[in-house]
């Protein structure tokens, strides 16, 4: 279970969040549980965690050093002691211009530097209304796990995210979700194999919330989720912690 907090939350604020949460998560045996935060925060929630809580954030740039103003490298997430990044997020690509080839950058970058990616994928409301929604990802995750090894592709997580649920409090059908985490992971299946197919985590994002998350959850093919607003309150989010149970 993935927390989303994206551009929420001042240092006192995500302090206090995880004191609330750290002694009352599952074991990391049954539940991952991650918090992907603001970058500035990252050093603060690492030297915090408690054992049952991961930190990871929530873009990078793929180049390891150099002249680009105001952009984060992998190698200074790694010293930061994170374990995940998120990569590709509906955000990134629609506001601030990440293309597919950007992301696969970003992809690679991760895996190089033993950070887990978790990797945004999902359509728009246009897209799924022309019927095109399973072609659509089926294309971004070709174009973003390109050169991608077998060995590495157990760890990428793969979030579907259709865009339209993002924020809005529309939540895709369980069923409607199943069908496109069931054709990533057939994608899968058919890009490397079935055993990659068959261990790789598959998230669903998209106003997520205690309310609906156990439906969603139960879907053979749903097996976590990537939340935003519903992570922002400790009690919620441990709410849908539980829910993974
Ligand atoms: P919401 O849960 O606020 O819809 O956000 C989903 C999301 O974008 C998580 O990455």
């Amino acid at each position: 279970m993935v927390a989303n907090w994206k551009m929420n939350k001042t240092r006192d604020d995500a302090l206090a969040f995880i004191y609330a949460i750290n002694e009352n998560l599952p074991s990391c045996d049954k539940v991952d549980t991650v918090i992907c935060a603001p970058s500035i925060l990252l050093r603060d929630l690492v030297k915090r965690q408690g054992d049952n809580l991961k930190i990871g954030a929530q873009n990078m740039y793929y180049a390891e050093f150099g002249a680009f103003t105001g952009e984060i490298s992998p190698v200074m997430l790694q010293t930061t002691g994170v374990e995940y990044v998120i990569v590709g997020h509906s955000e990134r690509r629609s506001l601030f211009g990440e293309t597919d080839d950007m992301i696969n950058k970003k992809v690679k970058a991760a895996v190089e530097h033993n950070l887990i990616p978790i990797l945004c994928v999902g359509e728009t409301l246009e897209q799924r209304e022309l019927g095109i929604t399973s072609s659509v990802i089926r294309k971004q995750l070709e174009n973003a796990l390109e050169g991608i090894p077998s060995k590495d592709i157990n760890n990428v997580v793969i979030a579907y995210e259709p865009i339209w649920a993002i924020g809005t409090g529309k939540t895709a059908s369980s069923n409607d979700a199943e069908v496109e985490c069931k054709n990533i992971r057939e994608a899968i299946k058919e890009l490397y194999n079935a055993l990659a197919a068959d261990e790789i985590r598959i998230l669903y994002g998209g106003s997520m919330k205690p309310s609906n998350a156990k439906e969603l959850l139960k879907m053979p093919n749903i097996d976590g989720g990537l939340v935003g607003g519903a992570s922002l309150d400790p009690n919620s989010f441990l709410e849908l912690v539980k829910d993974c149970l």
